[in-house]
C-alpha cells in the first residue's frame, strides 16, 4: 500500500468530504425509528408484476441485442418513447441528438459537472438545494454561489444582483442549478413568471440554465407549470431527467436534453465512465413505455403519494405545537416538505433528540453551499406508511415541543410578551 495516500489523491478526491447526513443516517437504521430523512419511493408503488412479464418479454424477443453492449447515446427505442413523452407532457420538439440516456439523473449531474466545471469555476444554486447536486459540483472543484428561494421558488431579484456581482468581479458562472419542480428538498415549485425571468437573465449573461426535474409528473394538485426547458426553446437550458421517482429507481436510468453539442460532449464524457448506460435495462423500460404501462404507473402513483401528502399536512396541522416562527410548506407534488423552525433552534442538536425519540428527519444544512439552514428540516412522505406518518409526525411534534421547554427555561431565548 502507498505510505502517503494524501499525495496520491488527486485534487478532486482531496476535495471530497463523508457526506454528514449519510454519516447521521446511520443513525436512523434501528428498526424502531419511523425515518422521514429518506427520499425513497413506496414499495407497494413498485410493478414487480408487469416487469416481470416485459422482461420475460424482451428476453424472448430481443435477448441477444439486451444482453450486448450498446451505443452510449442509448437505446434508439427508449429514445423514441421519452421525445413522445416530452411532446405529451410539456410541447417539446426533440430529435434523438437532444437525448442523451444516463445511469439515472446523478449520472447527468457528475457528466454536467465533468465537462463544464474546472477546479475553482462559478456555480449559482438555490439556497436551499438538492445535496447530490452539491456533492456532484464540488466533486470538481466548483465554487458553489446560493441564492434565495422563497415560496416562489428561486428569487430572481437576488438572482439578478449575485450574476451582476459576479459579473463585476470578472467572473461567469458555468450553469445555474435550479429544481423547479417540487424542489427536493423543499417541496417548492417555480412560478412561470420567475422561469422566464431566469431564462431572461441566464440569456443576458450568456449562461446556461440545469434544469433538474426528478418530479415534474409527480402533481397531486393545481396547474401544471411549463418546464425551464419549453418556455426556452432556443438551447440555453440542459434538462436531467429520471425514472427513479416515476417508475423506479433500481434500474438506474435517467437521460439529459439539450442542444446538440453538448450532448455530444456529454456522450464522449460517458463513453470514459461506463461506455455505455446498460442495453437490457433500457430494453425494459423501453417495452415497458411502449405497451403505456409507464403512464398507468405514474397516475397510480400519484394516488398513492397525494394521500401521503396529505397524510403528513394534517398530522402536522394537528400535533405540531404553536409557535412563533414554526412552518411547513405545502407541496403541490413530490416527495418532500420543509420544516422551518423557530430561529432558536438548531435542527442538528434536534435531529439527535429526535433520533432518541426514534423518529428522524434530515437537517437543513446538509441542502445549502453555505452555513445556511440550520433551523430547517426536510420531511419525506412518499417511503413511511401512513400509520408511520401520524406516529412520527406526533413523535416529532413532542421532541419539537420539548426542546423548546428547555431552551426557554434554560434562558437561551428571550421570551417576549
Ligand atoms: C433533484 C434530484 N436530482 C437528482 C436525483 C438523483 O436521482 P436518480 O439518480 O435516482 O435519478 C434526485 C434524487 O432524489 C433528486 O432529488
Amino acid at each position: 500500500m502507498v505510505s502517503d495516500l494524501d499525495r496520491v489523491f488527486s485534487k478532486n478526491a482531496q476535495g471530497m468530504k463523508k457526506s454528514v447526513i449519510r454519516e447521521l443516517l446511520k443513525l436512523t437504521r434501528r428498526p424502531e425509528v419511523i425515518s422521514f430523512a429518506g427520499g425513497l419511493p413506496d414499495l407497494s408503488a413498485f410493478p414487480v408484476e408487469e416487469v416481470a412479464d416485459v422482461t420475460l418479454d424482451v428476453l424472448r424477443r430481443d435477448g441477444a441485442t439486451a444482453l450486448q453492449y450498446s451505443p452510449t447515446e442509448g437505446d434508439p427505442r427508449l429514445k423514441e418513447e421519452l421525445i413522445a413523452h416530452h411532446e405529451r407532457e410539456d410541447g417539446i420538439t426533440l430529435s434523438p441528438e437532444n437525448v442523451l440516456i444516463t445511469v439515472a439523473s446523478q449520472q447527468g449531474l457528475d457528466l454536467v459537472a465533468k465537462i463544464f466545471i474546472d477546479r475553482g469555476d462559478p456555480v449559482v444554486v438555490g439556497l436551499p438545494t438538492y445535496v447530490g447536486g452539491l456533492g456532484a459540483f464540488r466533486a470538481y472543484g466548483a465554487r458553489m454561489y446560493g441564492v434565495p428561494l422563497d415560496e416562489q421558488g428561486m428569487k430572481m431579484d437576488s438572482l439578478e444582483r449575485k450574476l451582476d456581482k459576479l459579473k463585476k468581479e470578472g467572473k461567469k458562472p458555468k450553469f445555474i442549478y435550479v429544481v423547479p419542480d417540487f424542489q427536493n428538498p423543499a417541496g417548492i415549485t417555480m412560478s412561470e413568471e420567475r422561469r422566464k425571468k431566469l431564462i431572461e437573465l441566464a440569456r443576458c449573461h450568456d449562461v446556461f440554465v440545469l434544469e433538474d426535474s426528478p418530479y415534474k409528473e409527480l402533481r397531486y394538485e393545481g396547474e401544471a407549470v411549463k418546464s425551464i426547458f419549453s418556455l426556452d426553446g432556443d438551447g440555453q437550458v440542459i434538462g436531467l431527467h429520471t425514472f427513479s421517482k416515476i417508475l423506479f429507481p433500481g434500474m438506474r436510468l435517467g437521460w439529459v436534453i439539450g442542444p446538440e453539442a453538448v450532448i455530444q460532449k456529454l456522450t464522449i464524457a460517458k463513453q470514459s465512465t461506463d461506455l455505455c448506460t446498460p442495453a437490457f435495462t433500457q430494453a425494459i423500460v423501453a417495452e415497458f413505455a411502449a405497451r403505456g404501462l409507464l403512464q398507468k404507473n405514474i397516475d397510480s402513483v400519484k394516488e398513492i403519494y397525494r394521500e401521503k401528502r396529505q397524510v403528513m399536512l394534517d398530522a402536522l396541522d394537528e400535533h405540531m405545537p404553536k409557535l412563533k416562527g414554526l412552518r411547513w410548506t405545502k407541496p403541490q407534488g413530490g416527495l418532500f416538505l420543509w420544516v422551518t423552525l423557530p430561529r432558536y433552534m438548531d435542527s442538528e442538536e434536534l435531529f439527535f433528540e429526535a433520533v432518541e425519540h426514534n423518529v428522524a428527519f434530515v437537517i437543513g444544512t446538509a441542502f445549502y453551499c453555505d452555513d445556511g439552514g440550520r433551523s430547517t428540516m426536510r420531511l419525506n412522505f412518499s417511503f413511511p406508511t401512513k400509520e408511520d406518518i401520524v406516529e412520527g409526525v406526533k413523535r416529532l411534534a413532542k421532541v419539537i415541543e420539548e426542546h423548546d421547554k428547555e431552551k426557554k427555561t434554560s434562558g437561551d431565548v428571550v421570551v417576549t410578551p
